[in-house]
C-alpha cells in the first residue's frame, strides 16, 4: 500500500490531498474567490502571499483527513507547472522541503496531465474510462483536445489560438459586471429558460480541432455597448444563454469530430469548464447520437484539485519517475 501526498497551487486555488495505491483518502482546498473577485480575475501577487497563508493548514487537514501522518507517506507529488510562477514556488518549494526533511521519493506533475487522467480516479461510485480516450480540457488557463492513449502517452491534437474557454467565461461575466470566477455564474444563470442571443462560433467549419474564443467575448462586448444605458436583467440573461450555448456546441463539437475522425469511443470531459451543467448535458446527448461513451469526473473533480495532482503523480512515482530537488517551476510547460 503505497501513500502519496499531492500538492497543487498553480493558480488561486491552494490544494492537497493523500491517495492510496490511487484511491483517494482525503481531498481537501482553500479558494481565493473573495480575495480576488475585487479585481474580476487572479492578481498573481495575491494569490503567492495567500498560498502561503494557506498551504500548511491544508495540508495538515489533508493528513487529518486521511487519518495519517507524515510518516506514513511514501511520496510527494506536486503541480510544477503550468501555472502562475509567484503561486507554483509556494507549492514547489513546500514540497521539496518535506521531501527533503522526510527522505521521500519526489515528483513534479503537470497539471494538465493531472486534469486529463482525473476521470479515472476511484472511488467516487462512477465508472472509470478505459485507454485509449479523447478527453477535451476546458480549464481557466487551457482549451484543447488530446489523445490519451495511456497514463504516459498523451498527445494534443488541437487547442485554442487565443483564449481558453473558462477565460472567456470569466472576461463575459467582468463585462457584464456578474462577478468573478465567471464559469460557475453564467452557468447558473444559463439554465433560466427564455430567449437566446446568438453568438458567433469561431472555427466551427474547420475540421481542425483548434478553438478561438477571443471572438465572442468581442461579439458580447459590442452587444453589451450597442444597448442604451446596458442590457437589463432579461437582456443580461438573453446574452448569458446564448453565450453559454455558443461554447458548449463549439467544445461538444470538436471533442465529437475527433473521436469520431481517430475512431476513439470513449469521450472525456475534464477542467473547470467541464464542471458545467450546460456542457455535461450537451455532450451526454451527443455522444448518444454517435455511439461514444462519455465519462465526466465529479465536478469538484474538474475543477482545480489535490488529488489530480496526488494520483498523477502516484502515477509517475510507479512508473519510477524521480525528479531531484532543484526542480525550477515552469510557468508554461505544453504536454
Ligand atoms: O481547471 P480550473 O479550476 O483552473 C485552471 O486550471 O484554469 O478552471 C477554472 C476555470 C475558470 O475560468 C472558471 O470560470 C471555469 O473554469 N469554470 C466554469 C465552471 N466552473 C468553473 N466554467 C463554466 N461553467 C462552470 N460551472
Ligand atoms: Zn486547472
Amino acid at each position: 500500500m503505497v501513500k502519496v501526498l499531492g500538492i497543487e497551487s498553480s493558480c488561486d486555488d491552494t490544494a492537497a490531498s493523500v491517495v492510496e495505491d490511487g484511491r483517494v483518502l482525503s481531498d481537501v482546498i482553500a479558494g481565493q474567490a473573495t480575495v480576488h473577485s475585487p479585481y474580476g480575475g487572479v492578481v498573481p501577487e495575491l494569490a503567492g502571499r495567500n498560498h502561503l497563508l494557506n498551504i500548511m493548514p491544508v495540508v495538515d487537514k489533508a493528513l487529518e483527513d486521511a487519518g495519517v501522518d507524515l510518516d506514513d507517506i511514501q511520496g510527494i507529488a506536486v503541480t510544477r507547472g503550468p501555472g502562475l510562477v509567484g503561486s507554483l514556488v509556494v507549492g514547489l518549494q513546500f514540497a521539496k522541503t518535506l521531501a527533503a526533511a522526510r527522505n521521500l521519493p519526489f515528483v513534479g506533475v503537470n497539471h494538465l496531465r493531472g486534469h486529463l487522467l482525473a476521470a479515472r480516479i476511484e472511488g467516487d461510485d462512477l465508472p472509470l474510462p478505459e485507454f485509449p480516450y479523447m478527453a477535451l480540457l476546458a480549464s481557466g488557463g487551457h482549451t484543447g483536445i488530446y489523445l490519451v492513449e495511456n497514463e504516459m502517452e498523451i498527445t494534443c491534437l488541437g487547442q485554442t489560438r487565443d483564449d481558453a474557454a473558462g477565460e472567456a467565461f470569466d472576461k463575459v461575466a467582468r463585462l457584464l459586471g456578474l462577478g468573478y470566477p465567471g464559469g460557475p455564474l453564467i452557468d447558473l444563470m444559463a439554465e433560466s429558460q427564455g430567449s437566446k442571443e446568438q453568438f458567433p462560433q469561431s472555427l466551427r467549419q474547420r475540421k481542425s480541432f483548434e478553438f478561438s474564443f477571443s471572438g465572442i467575448k468581442t461579439s458580447v462586448a459590442q452587444r453589451v455597448a450597442q444597448i442604451p444605458g446596458g442590457p437589463d436583467p432579461d437582456q443580461v440573461l438573453a446574452i448569458v444563454r446564448g453565450f453559454q450555448q455558443a461554447v458548449v456546441e463549439i467544445l461538444v463539437r470538436k471533442i465529437t469530430l475527433a473521436a469520431r475522425s481517430k475512431q476513439i469511443s470513449t469521450v472525456v470531459l475534464s477542467g473547470g469548464v467541464a464542471a458545467n451543467k450546460g456542457l455535461r448535458k450537451h455532450a451526454r446527448e451527443v455522444c448518444e447520437r454517435n455511439d461514444l461513451e462519455l465519462f465526466a469526473p465529479p465536478p469538484e473533480r474538474c475543477t482545480d484539485n489535490g488529488s489530480m495532482i496526488a494520483y498523477a503523480g502516484y502515477l509517475a512515482l510507479r512508473a519510477g519517475q524521480r525528479d531531484s530537488l532543484d526542480l525550477a517551476p515552469l510557468a508554461g510547460w505544453p504536454l
